[in-house]
């Protein structure tokens, strides 16, 4: 079969597109998501060549693709006020929604299924020819079943030229994961497929959201899949991957011990060692790892290697639905390191020490940071006195820790300066006293440290830990424990950034209450 390259902005082309839909052909859509393999979702006939095409499993149910809000009605058995309100929030977007699917979808679409999936996307494209079809259109990622799916036009081309009426050059994808699949056919709102649409999102609008244990854990033996698409292997690139959920000093260390490997790292990391690598976005930034995932995914195989290590990703936000295929992508197969540390951080009067607490009661030790940097004869007044001058020493010799801060903080570039000096120093005890917690045979250890980020401890911590509380709880909490007022009390706030979005967990402290099963999460979260 011929296939047609067709151009996202020309008529014509989205006309031709929207015929051959019509006549029961497939045509390759982009989509803000993926790539998709659309088809006339109420003509079983169209739908089955979707499957032959990819090689689907016939029970896999796709999803059917609408543009405008009332398509919905005749899909569906009834429209829940929870799907309106989502629906205004999110739509169009990378949101599916799970309903009761009424007499007009085909069992070939629903996958033998009494439920449908819709989705409004927001691709300008996508949403022309779902209007030149005059249909709504069943459309699964458009990759070969297996396969990771295509955030860019040649991996479509690679798959599916030859084979279908057209492919529809659209550029690259902008969320690159796809949708977000909510089911609210049975009972409390489910999440069975992270994406785009973030879990905390739903949350924002519905209240009590669930998510589908198979999303993290894979599918227990022997469960039925809620979502049929999740017991297939997934998003398999060719090449070997295993997660190495560790510090990023950990996973340097193992790099460096198999320059054989390949590395899947965040962007920038390759400067640390010297394996071949492809990077997945920054640190941090489930948004741009989202992006790039696939298209690493399908580059590991372009430059053909056979055995990778992938960098962990947090779980929250994007980042879950990234985890999601990650963890799909590598079989399951993640390793950790034998000793682990925690870091603990969080803005001033977020309530840090009381969270630090319920470490301790958990039996992990604590090291306060900030305790370190306070102990008697850490510094030496030599180490300061060849940058600040002579007048941050007593006449016995001895360091006057006032006199220094008032120099530091009265020069330009004075607090990098001092921080260059002190943090090494830090750093040192706090290795010396980690090192006696190994001994005593411990394998985790949380570093309770409000400069985390600044000293670089960061990339020794295998999680981050951010406590938080509302800015006036923090404002009324700093003005008690530290007798200042309202205006130094902001000033200080103000001097800290936002952490949250660098978590593994937040703890959120607006309410004193009982840590413990929280902080439980995060210590069964290595296991
Ligand atoms: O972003 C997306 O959703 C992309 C673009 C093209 O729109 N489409 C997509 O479709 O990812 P697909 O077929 O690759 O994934 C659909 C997922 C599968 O895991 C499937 O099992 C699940 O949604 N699904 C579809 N209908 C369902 C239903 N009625 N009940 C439970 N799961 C369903
Ligand atoms: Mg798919």
């Amino acid at each position: 079969m011929e296939t047609r390259i067709l151009k996202p902005n020309c008529e014509e082309d989205i006309a031709f597109a929207g015929e051959k839909l019509r006549s029961g052909e497939l045509i390759c859509i982009p989509t803000e998501t993926v790539y998709g393999l659309a088809a006339d979702a109420l003509n079983p006939d169209a739908v089955s060549q979707i499957f032959v095409v990819k090689g689907r499993p016939n029970d896999n149910p796709l999803i059917v693709h609408i543009a405008d809000f009332d398509d919905i009605y005749p899909l569906v058995k009834y429209v829940p006020e929870e799907a309106k309100k989502l629906a205004e929030k999110f739509w169009p977007g990378p949101l599916t929604i799970i309903l009761p699917k009424s007499d007009i979808v085909p069992m070939r679409t629903s996958g033998g299924l009494q439920t449908v999936a819709v989705r409004f996307p927001s691709h300008p494209t996508a949403q022309a020819i779902i209007k030149a079809a005059k249909r709504p259109l069943a459309a699964p990622s458009a990759n070969l079943s297996g396969k990771p799916s295509p955030t860019e036009f040649k991996y479509c081309l690679e798959d599916l030229d030859g084979k279908i009426a057209g492919i529809v050059d659209g550029g690259d994808c902008a969320v690159g994961v796809e949708s977000t699949v909510l089911t609210l056919a049975e009972g409390t709102p489910r999440v069975l497929r992270p994406g785009g649409i973030t879990v905390e999102m739903l949350r924002s609008v519905l209240g009590e959201v669930l998510v589908d244990d198979a999303v993290v854990h894979g599918l227990a033996k022997g469960a039925t899949a809620a979502s049929p698409g999740m017991k297939y292997k997934h998003y398999s690139p060719k090449a070997d991957i295993t997660i190495a959920d560790m510090s990023l000093d950990d996973y340097i260390g193992l790099m460096k011990n198999n320059p054989d490997c390949a590395a899947l790292c965040f962007d920038g990391e390759n400067k640390y060692f010297d394996n071949d690598f492809v990077s997945f976005g920054k640190e941090y930034d489930g948004k741009s790892q989202a992006n790039r995932l696939f298209a690493a995914l399908n580059e590991l195989d372009e430059k053909g290697f056979t055995k990778v290590y992938s960098r962990r990703v947090q779980k929250h936000g994007v980042g879950l639905a990234v985890f999601n295929r990650l963890v799909r992508s590598a079989g399951f197969n993640i390793i950790h390191s034998d000793f682990n540390l925690i870091g603990l951080t969080g803005t001033t009067g977020s309530g840090k020490s009381y969270a630090a607490e319920f470490f301790r009661k958990a039996g992990v030790p604590v090291i306060d940071c900030d305790a370190v940097t306070k102990l008697p004869n850490l510094y030496n007044a030599d180490d300061f006195s060849t940058v600040f001058g002579s007048a941050v020493k007593n006449s016995d010799g001895s360091l006057n820790r006032r006199k220094l801060a008032e120099i530091a903080f009265s020069v330009e570039g004075g607090k990098e300066k001092l921080e260059n000096i002190t943090f090494p120093i830090i750093l040192a005890k706090i290795d010396e006293m980690i090192e006696e917690y190994k001994k005593e045979g411990h394998k985790l250890i949380v570093l309770d440290a409000p400069t985390l980020f600044e000293s670089g401890l960061q990339n020794r911590c295998s999680r981050i830990v951010v406590v938080t509380a509302d800015e006036k709880i923090r404002l009324e909490r700093i003005m008690k424990r530290d007798r200042i007022s309202e205006n130094e009390a902001k000033l200080r706030m103000h001097a800290q950034r936002e952490l949250t979005d660098y978590a593994d967990a937040v703890i959120n402290t607006n309410i004193t209450r009982d840590l413990t099963e929280e902080i439980n999460a995060v210590l069964e979260d290595f296991t």
